[in-house]
């Protein structure tokens, strides 16, 4: 390996640590918080008292930030496959956002609309760049899909991708649905990692409203794997 590899990677490791023990001191449940707060200082992202949705956010570090920064009137629920252990004034779903049983669950217990979606979901690492990068950008759409159903009109969405040759095709999407859309890596992120955060502002306005769903509005069927661009 290259000297310039090698410093790179020490400087990568020594960043790596900072923020898990800068986690456990601050009694964050992951490193990924400094990711979003982070965003949030840059961005603004969060106001108190928003109403915020979290696609894959076990073990809960995004959770706790949102959490915070919409205190103390926000509202905050987070979806994963995997359990969250509770977290006090944060309501979970265990889940799989591509089920449409899932999203028919986010839709009951939410019955409202959302100030703020968040999706940190990232596929189970195959190791094969192409296939990790087509998995990220299926959950990305499955995000853009929640989105679509219970974000308000200028609503804001941050949701991280593994970036490749099929971003063109989400960011088409994006600017789509939204006034602005910004790629950003922050410091927190490996710098070795092919993940992005993609920031967007200002939603234009669901194309599928919850009074459209009239009498299935209790438990809507959803073609969620129908593809929705
Ligand atoms: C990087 S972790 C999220 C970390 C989290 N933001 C935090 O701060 O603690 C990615 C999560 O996405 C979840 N995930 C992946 N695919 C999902 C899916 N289809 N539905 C729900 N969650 C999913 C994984 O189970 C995993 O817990």
């Amino acid at each position: 390996m290259a000297m310039a590899d090698l410093h790179d990677r020490w400087v990568a490791e020594r960043r790596n640590e900072h923020y898990y023990k800068l986690a456990k001191k601050l009694n964050y449940r992951s490193r990924a918080s400094f990711k979003l707060i982070q965003i949030d200082n840059r961005f603004g992202i969060f106001k108190e008292g928003d109403a915020v949705v979290d696609l894959g956010a076990c073990p809960g570090g995004w959770l706790q930030v949102a959490k915070e920064r919409t205190w103390p009137n926000g509202r905050v629920i987070g979806v994963d496959l995997r359990y969250i252990k509770p977290l006090e004034g944060v309501e979970t779903i265990i889940g799989d956002i591509t089920e449409d049983s899932t999203m028919a669950e986010l839709l009951e217990r939410f019955g409202g609309e959302a100030d703020v979606v968040l999706s940190d979901m990232a596929p189970n690492i195959a190791g094969h760049y192409c296939m990790d990068h087509a998995r990220s950008i299926d959950l990305c759409m499955y995000a853009v899909n929640v989105c679509d159903r219970i974000l308000k009109k200028g609503g804001k969405l941050v949701m991280k991708v593994f970036m490749g040759d099929m971003f063109p095709s989400l960011q088409r999407a994006l600017e789509k649905r939204f006034q602005s859309v910004k790629v950003h890596s922050p410091d927190a992120s490996r710098p070795t990692s092919s993940e992005v955060y993609v920031i967007c502002k200002g939603f234009r306005g669901a194309s599928v409203k919850l009074e459209d769903l009239g009498e299935t509005e209790k438990k809507p069927e959803f073609s969620a794997k129908g593809g929705f661009i």
